[in-house]
């Protein structure tokens, strides 16, 4: 079967579990990138390549809830060189600014080309003539200029959904012009901020000698390939209306009614990553209780951290650390039913989350890095009666549209704890002009709008006059 859409991610909307019972099924995959990226599927009737996790090789096409997924098997190695080494443990923490020590090995790489070149195959397979593909993230640079070389009748795009680095760090790649010229195979190169486009063109300029003009590069083959920022997304409405249920209402009511209805909440949810700033975060928190600010009867930390590549060993080191911190604070500044920080180490369902958002009185999202932080925006979106503060890191892309969120630097604990303070003394009047403004941003700029505006602009700009046109998400 072809289509006429195709998504290329490393991972499905779905990821391969052991069930209790020790029979396999499907879980939701973590991250924001499945959920931006479900919408433009179901208005397209496309098709999705992609890992389904674990090491499974022989699974067949399948459909899940509307969508038609192509699973792509990992050996156990490439698991190891390809997801774990070369994307997780060489890409991922030089594009989040040297958070962690990026490691160089060679056969990490040669692997990195391998299961590019996989994708790449099979996204060959399966378009039809002049279809539009559309590959995701950080795992596939290749797969844009392997996938031209296969197919040049189609529609190629490309996004990043996290940060693009300065020139200064990405430079430190050894495969830095191979990296480059693989994303200038597609004809629209997208980013989440407008630095990171330009990062790229000028790297370009530099690194592989293409012309280039703001932000077009111009190929010695005649092509013209766009960078561009297009800040990604939440399902606002559909975030509103399952804060508005009737089951979330209660569930956030039973949340507060748990942790003994203290006066103020506080909430972090991220993948438990060295990028998020969890560490520095609890600290600043356990430094205002013990600087006499508020008591543990006066407020609680809720920390869900989610269980994330778990078998790098930065991950590892990290989820150590912080058990060991929460431990400490705890054993330290808790009382009897009532602990400083409740810290859950595992992922919950949407519903659940619109509780935990609906019930927390203060967000706070305080990475040293991130592309744009999707649950910013959705705690944002759940706040339906325009209340509730957000702390916000200056480094997430979300700082540069949600300006009335308290914004931190979190390598600053000072800065950090006054910022925490503040919006746990802030009044109504000054909560509600601060989420109503933000509300009405996200509602505008949603992920409809995000995948329209992605689309459109790879459709004026694809270098094939014959290829089909994609219907764009958003049904009105
Ligand atoms: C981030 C990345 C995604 C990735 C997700 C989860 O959001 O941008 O590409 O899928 O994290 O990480 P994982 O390694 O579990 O896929």
């Amino acid at each position: 079967m072809s289509a006429d859409l195709v998504i290329v991610a490393n991972r499905l909307p779905v990821d391969r579990v052991t069930l209790p019972d020790g029979t396999p099924g499907w879980r939701r995959s973590p991250g924001g990138l499945v959920s931006a990226i479900e919408p433009v599927m179901r208005a397209n009737d496309g098709t999705w390549i992609g890992w389904p996790g674990g090491d499974d090789q022989d699974l067949e096409p399948f459909e899940d809830d509307g969508m038609h997924l192509v699973p792509i098997g990992l050996e156990p190695d490439e698991i190891e060189l390809f997801y774990e080494g070369f994307s997780n443990a060489t890409i991922w923490p030089i594009y989040h600014d040297l958070v962690a020590k990026p490691e160089f090995h060679r056969e990490w790489w040669d692997s990195y080309v391998r299961v590019n070149r996989k994708f790449a195959a099979k996204a060959a397979e399966l378009a039809s003539e002049g279809a539009t593909v559309w590959v995701h993230d950080y795992q596939l640079q290749l797969v844009p200029q392997m996938l031209r070389d296969l197919r040049p009748d189609l529609r190629i795009g490309f996004y990043l959904h996290i940060p693009f680095p300065p020139a200064e760090l990405f430079q430190q790649l050894p495969w830095r012009r191979q990296i480059l010229e693989g994303l200038l195979g597609a004809d629209l190169v997208g980013f989440q901020l407008p630095g990171g486009a330009a990062n790229f063109v000028r790297l370009v300029r530099q690194r592989v000698g293409h012309k280039t003009h703001r932000d077009l590069v111009y190929l010695p083959d005649g092509r013209t390939v766009r960078a561009a920022a297009f800040p990604i997304s939440i399902d606002a409405a559909g975030f509103e209306k399952l804060a508005l249920t009737e089951s979330v209402v209660a569930r956030a009511a039973e949340i507060r009614q748990a942790l003994g209805n203290p006066r103020r909440i506080f909430l972090g949810i991220d993948r438990l990553d060295y990028t998020k700033g969890i560490y520095a975060r609890l600290r600043a928190f356990a430094e205002l209780i013990e600087d006499g600010h508020f008591d543990v009867e006066d407020a609680v930390f809720v920390q869900v951290a989610v269980p994330s590549r778990e078998q790098v060993e930065q991950y590892r080191i990290l989820r150590d650390e912080i058990d060991r911190l929460v431990g400490r604070i705890n054993g330290d500044l808790g009382r009897i039913g009532r602990p400083a920080i409740s810290y859950l180490h595992t992922s919950y369902p949407r519903e659940e989350m619109a509780a935990l958002y609906c019930a927390a009185d203060i967000m706070v999202v305080t990475p040293y890095r991130d592309g744009m932080n999707l649950v910013a925006k959705e705690y944002v979106a759940c706040r339906t009666e325009d209340d509730g503060a957000l702390v916000l890191s200056e480094f997430a892309g979300a700082a540069d549209e949600l300006r009335q969120a308290w914004l931190v630097n979190p390598y600053d604990l000072n800065g950090m704890k006054s910022a925490l303070l503040e919006a746990y003394q802030s009044d109504e009047k000054d909560l509600t002009r601060r989420m109503k403004a933000m509300r009405k941003t996200i509602r505008q700029h949603d992920v409809a709008a995000w995948a329209d505006s992605f689309m459109a602009e790879l459709a004026t700009f694809s270098h094939s006059t014959h290829a089909k046109t994609v219907r764009p998400a958003r049904r009105s």
